[in-house]
């Protein structure tokens, strides 16, 4: 759910954080200018530096690449977050709360706050004592029977909650939480009318967001399942849902695959698994958190890459798992392949056996999640009979149901006709039979995932027509100037409205430069662009537009002279492409006006 930021919030954001302070931390910044910073970019690989940084726009500009905009863009591009995320890093940096949509009342967030403050230190605790020379042997010689090295343990911040019935709580208490505090983190339990540590004598893994907040924990036990009284307990103990930790919302390690930037993000089912593979190598890979993929995780891994690559158990309950996941993905509208390991429980087990390499094959031979049901489908039946045939085509064609492009649809009937030595026609009258009845569902999907678009291009006299490089220059160097000097947009103003410059991105740019003015503000670049965060194409023009470095404080003559290339320009572009001689003499008529205003800008 889309959460909205009030704009003053934004801009109390943007102006408590200073662009080179934060730029500084990714790239060395050497001062190349008055207020210009310049260095190597971070976003494309370069030997000679052609990012820039303007201390006082606010703003980054790599003239090789074209990456361009203000910090939240920036943020938002290295640490590979959406726009809310990029303004939270940055408010939690200014020490700024921003209310969430849900609790707009205080108490909630500082609940959270207070959580996430216990986790954190949770965690460095966990952390300590696994390091500790006594209290963590165990834990460290069953880490190393598992073969995790100490830089994997270190990366993923694992710790050990020692055995104790109030190691944790007490560490907490003297740092000045409450008991029930702590209960709130699911850290502690009450049992027999006693709080008591939740996690005990057991290998522990922070699960971090995306944000980097621990916002939860798993916890493993190193020995069978059984209690000292011989109960059965679980193998892996997680934290309950907290006011931080949404188990359907979240997935461990994204916070690190995501920075992989890599095409596809192969998903799990274990701590386990993912922790080995990190290790060999392999790092763009996230598990749930015991329970079933939910929607709300599928978008999250579609939001840092274009594929899902299914990793699940081999047994029974994994294949089960992995059906569910292929439809979850596939109604959040993503892709997904599924990964088959041989030989092998999960990721963790086969590359023990068998190494990383063989991994990395299995990876790449993941089979098109379509073909991997029809597969499965095919071996519950004997197709070698003609009745085993039927039935198999028969549950074969709803697999297409969820499929939502028409090629693939055909090209897999196509091959199932073949396969199975039938009419293709046949098949295809039996799929088009069972769509149709769900046609009425898949409709209402299509219309909700149809976006409308604006067009980029002038529309003049019910015509599209490309805007010449010259014009786009005039149109870019007017918007910095009027956006950078009042006296310029008092000019401006009169003359030309936002409407009349010829893409959505400079109406939207020019409308926000005439609302600041005209509510009495200064127009602040940075803080125009946020509107542009959405997409990195349109940020990177939107922004290219302030960031051209001149600094011109001279007469009103360049502004009118700016109006007059503009306009004069779309005349132009109707008058070559109009044939009717009536509409012909009409845009002549403008153009002469022109002309006459022009000479009387020039006598002012
Ligand atoms: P598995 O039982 O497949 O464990 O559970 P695993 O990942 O292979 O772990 P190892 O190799 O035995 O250490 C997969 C996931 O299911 C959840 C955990 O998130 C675990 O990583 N799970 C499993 C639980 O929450 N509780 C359990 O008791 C077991
Ligand atoms: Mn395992």
């Amino acid at each position: 759910m889309a959460r909205r930021i009030s704009e003053e919030l934004i801009s109390e954001i943007c102006n408590r954080n200073d662009i080179i302070d934060y730029v500084s931390q990714y790239v060395a910044l050497k001062k190349s200018g008055r207020g210009d910073f310049g260095g190597l970019c971070p976003f494309h690989n370069e030997k000679t530096p052609s990012f820039h940084v303007s201390q006082d726009k606010q703003l980054f500009h790599c003239f090789g690449c074209g990456a361009s905009g203000n910090l939240v863009q920036f943020v938002m591009r290295a640490e590979n977050l959406d726009f809310v995320d990029a303004l939270k890093v940055l408010a939690d940096r200014a020490g700024i709360i921003i209310p969430e949509e849900d609790d707009f009342n205080d108490e909630n967030h500082e609940k959270k706050k207070k959580i996430l403050e216990i986790n954190k230190l949770t965690a460095k605790f966990f952390h300590n004592c696994l390091k500790d020379k006594d209290i963590g042997l165990t834990a460290r010689n069953y880490l190393i029977g598992r073969k995790i090295s100490s830089k994997t343990v270190t990366a993923f911040g694992i710790g050990y909650a020692p055995k104790s019935k109030d190691a944790l709580l007490n560490y907490l208490k003297g740092k000045g939480y409450l008991e029930n505090e702590i209960t709130d983190a699911s850290l502690a339990v009450l049992r027999d009318g006693k709080t008591i540590d939740k996690f005990r004598d057991r290998v522990m893994f922070p699960i971090i967001n995306v944000r980097g907040d621990v916002i939860g924990f798993g916890g493993r036990i190193m020995h069978n399942n059984k209690d000292v009284n011989g109960y059965k307990i679980p193998k892996y103990l997680n934290s309950s849902e907290t006011a931080v930790f949404d188990k359907g919302k979240n997935l461990f390690s994204l916070n690190i695959a995501k920075n992989e930037r890599k095409p596809e993000i192969i998903l799990c089912e274990g701590y386990m698994d993912v922790i080995s593979t990190y290790q060999a190598g392999v790092k763009n890979i996230v598990a749930t958190l015991g329970t079933a993929i939910t929607p709300d995780q599928a978008r999250l891994m579609m939001r840092y890459a274009n594929e899902i690559l299914i990793c699940y158990d081999s047994d029974e309950a994994g294949i089960k798992a992995a059906l569910r996941a292929i439809d979850v993905i596939n109604e959040a509208n993503g892709k997904s392949r599924v990964i088959k390991l041989k030989g092998a429980k999960d990721p963790d087990e086969y590359i023990n056996r068998n190494g990383i390499e063989r991994f990395k094959e299995a990876v790449k031979k993941a089979v098109p999640s379509t073909e991997f049901k029809l597969s499965l489908i095919k071996s519950q039946y004997d197709t070698s009979t003609t009745d085993g045939k039927v039935r198999f085509l028969d549950e074969a064609v709803d697999v297409f149901k969820t499929v939502q492009d028409p090629i693939e649809i055909d090209a897999y009937i196509t091959k199932l006709a073949q396969d199975m030595d039938v009419n293709k026609d046949a098949v295809l009258s039996r799929y088009k039979e069972k769509a149709e009845k769900d046609r009425y569902v898949s409709n209402i999907r299509m219309r909700n995932a149809v976006t409308e678009r604006r067009p980029e291009r002038l529309e003049a006299g019910g015509k599209v027509h490309n805007v010449p490089p010259a014009l786009i220059g005039a149109q870019k160097r007017l918007l910095s100037l009027i956006a950078g000097n009042k006296r310029f947009y008092n000019a401006a103003k009169k003359e030309i409205s936002p409407e009349e410059f010829s893409k959505d991105i400079y109406r939207r740019l020019a409308q926000k430069i005439y609302d600041c003015y005209e509510n009495g503000t200064n127009p602040q670049e940075a803080i125009i662009l946020n509107d542009f965060c959405a997409n990195d194409e349109e940020m990177n023009e939107a922004s290219s537009v302030f960031y051209n470095m001149e600094v011109y404080t001279g007469d009103t003559n360049v502004i009118y002279d700016l109006i007059y290339t503009i306009k004069i320009g779309k005349i132009q572009m109707l008058i070559d492409n109009e044939t009717d001689a009536k509409k012909l003499m009409q845009l002549f008529g403008e153009k002469k006006q022109l002309e006459d205003k022009k000479n009387k800008w020039e006598g002012q």
